[in-house]
């Protein structure tokens, strides 16, 4: 038996110690918000919180979390707020096709735990593992900018947008 904390909730599970902590996720406990890209440590869509620390589940054989506290982007935010985070990412419009964004967005919330102001370089850093086929890197760095100067301005899409001519 292998027992986690999955976004605050005791789990005791009964699978192989060598089952990739991403398949416990979305297969067992069905939270399919993270993402399986490429299945080799390569694209970062797989990443959750294992004791706060960004890991890519895929390449993460669950024995080895057995014990840990696991947080997925289920877990951020509560039932009537979005986490901060999230907030931004609408703001600033990120998400695209959305596949990687789950994984990107916790990417962006540890840096954020640990470094609450990061730099240019940190969040580069901190990012370089999360692939966007979309292109979007200019937008996540832009929300957690945002994110670190304070409070979030959502993006109002019934507000009426001023046309540019000529
Ligand atoms: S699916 Fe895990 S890093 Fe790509
Ligand atoms: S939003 Fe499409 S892959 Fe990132």
């Amino acid at each position: 038996m292998i027992t986690l904390k999955v976004n605050g909730k005791e789990q005791t599970l009964d699978v192989a110690p060598d089952t990739p902590l991403l398949w416990v996720i979305r297969e067992t406990l069905a939270l399919t918000g993270t993402k399986f890209g490429c299945g080799i440590a390569q694209c970062g869509a797989c990443t959750v919180h294992l004791n706060g620390h960004p890991i890519r589940s895929c390449v993460t054989p669950v024995a080895t979390a057995d014990g840990a506290d696991i947080t997925t982007i289920e877990g951020l935010g509560s039932e009537d707020a979005l986490h901060p985070v999230q907030e931004a990412w609408i703001a600033e419009q990120v998400p695209q096709c959305g596949y990687c964004q789950s994984g990107q967005i916790m990417s962006a919330v540890a840096l954020l735990n640990n470094s609450p102001n990061p730099t240019d370089g940190e969040i580069d850093a901190a990012m370089s593992g999360n692939v966007c086929r979309c292109g979007m890197y200019g937008r996540i760095k832009s929300a957690i900018k945002t994110v670190a100067n304070g409070p979030v301005q959502m993006f109002d899409p019934t507000a009426t947008q001023e046309v540019q001519h000529g």
